[in-house]
């Protein structure tokens, strides 16, 4: 059997000690001779590198490891990259949840002028990650899970269309990992589903047994009434802080909008903005959460680990949840026609849609990558919202690629969770400013 050669973009990434492990945990499904991690900030990946070469030559002592910043290091002879950058850490993220406060708007890591935001940063370096790997490794697959996925999607498709690249989203993953739960069975594989939208901002339409029984009237019966919250939660490392909480439950309320399908959690900052500004404390967002939290507790067990020269005791667990990118590899490697949710060209499978969006619908995933699979027709209020939405991700992608700030004011001012021009230009402004070293200069 091949042994494959990977290399995770974003190495000093809180997500990569769990995706390490849980691609240890997979060895006899994917097969791996090399791991390479690849960051452009050494001391950061440093830290995270030192305790992931303990934790593989403890469990995997054949597997080559290597941590580096220099792109042809990092990008030769792999078959995969494993993509999960954040231009611009925590401290942007910050400011992209709270410039927006300050204006009485949506403040959010994907959603609304945040995401907008953290689009034109990680546009660049996501391309760049691109051209490394096909300079390096033009073989190479990109599994690409940088966000803002929708518009680093949106830029692939305009400006590398031949690129192997897949852009994928783990909300769906999560949410069907709950409505499974909801209704007893052990996984969401136990469920055929059909869903489109845009990532971040999709319906799931037919849920089934994998004998064809409809599963939606016992899981809609669920969510009429929890949302995706459930009695006991689910054993997950990600969404478990309170506010993933009231997001699981809020659903509730988003699926009471359109009774016929079932929400992404995400449309909550579309349907009901004023009540996640309200909700939110402008001096304390999901981004400091995150670094009390999440960033504290990893990066506090690698120090650990170093220390003892030992992997044993760590309270650092695999991140099962993430299995779906082993099979989103295997996919590709083996041609197994794996069913799964991906970031696509429309090109008919959403029949009354922009050809040329970036949708999210269940794709057939084999050696030649994905084949999305035909969505049908969608009602009024869906393509509404999508028309509206879709257009301002490629608005943001048209301004970075044309360094245009009147498109980017556009943008601002069609996103739903922006209430006029004026307030978008002031937002505009601020922004321009605080990401300053990270946008184009915009004329
Ligand atoms: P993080 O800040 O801990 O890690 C990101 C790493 O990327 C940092 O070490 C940083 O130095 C590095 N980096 C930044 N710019 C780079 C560049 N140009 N080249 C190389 N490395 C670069 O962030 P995190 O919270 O662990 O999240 C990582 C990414 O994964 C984010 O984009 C996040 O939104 C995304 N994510 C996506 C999904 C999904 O559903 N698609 C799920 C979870 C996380
Ligand atoms: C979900 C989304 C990701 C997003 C993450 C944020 O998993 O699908 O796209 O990055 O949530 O989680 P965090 O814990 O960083 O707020
Ligand atoms: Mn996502």
């Amino acid at each position: 059997m091949k042994k494959f050669s990977i290399v995770i973009a974003g190495g000093g990434s809180t997500f990569t000690p769990g995706i390490v492990l849980m691609l240890l945990n997979n060895l006899d499904r994917f097969p791996i001779r090399q791991i390479k991690f690849y960051d452009n900030l050494d001391s950061r990946q440093r830290q995270i590198a030192d305790a992931c070469e303990i934790l593989i030559k403890e469990n995997a002592p054949d597997i080559k490891f290597l941590a580096t910043t220099d792109p042809k290091e990092a990008f030769t002879d792999v078959d995969f990259v494993m993509a999960h950058i954040r231009v611009g850490l925590y401290a942007m993220r910050e400011l992209d949840e709270k410039i927006p406060l300050k204006y009485g708007v949506v403040g959010q890591e994907t959603c609304g002028p945040g995401g907008i935001a953290y689009g034109m940063r990680s546009i660049g370096g996501v391309l760049e990650l691109i051209d490394y790997m096909e300079k390096y490794s033009p073989d190479a697959w990109m599994l690409n899970y940088s966000n803002p996925a929708a518009i680093v999607a949106e830029a692939t498709r305009k400006l590398r269309p031949n690129s192997k690249i897949i852009n994928i989203c783990d909300m769906p993953v999560g949410i069907e990992e709950r409505m499974a739960k909801s209704i007893g069975l052990n996984s969401r594989k136990e469920m055929v589903v059909r869903y489109y939208g845009l990532n971040h901002f999709g319906w799931w339409t037919d849920i089934r047994d994998l004998e064809g029984n409809d599963l939606m009237p016992q899981i809609k019966q669920h969510v009429s009434q929890y949302g995706y919250s459930l009695k006991e939660e689910v054993e997950e490392s990600q969404h478990t802080d309170a506010s993933w909480m009231d997001t699981f439950s809020k659903a509730k309320d988003l699926y009471a909008v359109d009774p016929d399908t079932l929400p992404n959690t995400y449309l909550k900052y579309y349907y009901y903005p004023q009540e996640a500004v309200e909700h939110a404390n402008p001096d304390y967002t999901r981004a400091n959460e995150v670094m009390d939290g999440r960033e504290k507790h990893v990066f506090g067990e690698c120090a650990k680990i170093v220390e003892k020269g030992t992997s044993e005791g760590t309270a650092l667990e695999i991140d099962e949840h993430a299995s779906y990118i082993v099979d989103l590899a295997r996919a590709i490697a083996y041609n197994t026609h794996e069913r799964m949710l991906l970031i696509v060209e429309n090109n008919g499978a959403v029949v009354n849609f922009d050809d040329t969006a970036m949708v999210e619908v269940p794709c057939i995933v084999g050696v030649n990558g994905p084949e999305p699979l035909v969505q049908g027709q969608i009602p009024r209020f869906q393509k509404g919202l999508m028309e509206q939405q879709v257009a301002v991700e490629k608005l943001v992608v048209e301004a970075w690629a044309e360094k245009s700030y009147q498109k980017l004011w556009q943008a601002l001012t069609l996103s739903k969770t922006v209430p006029n021009a004026g307030v978008a230009k002031e937002l505009l402004d601020a922004l321009v400013e605080a990401n300053k070293d990270f946008w184009p200069e915009l004329k």
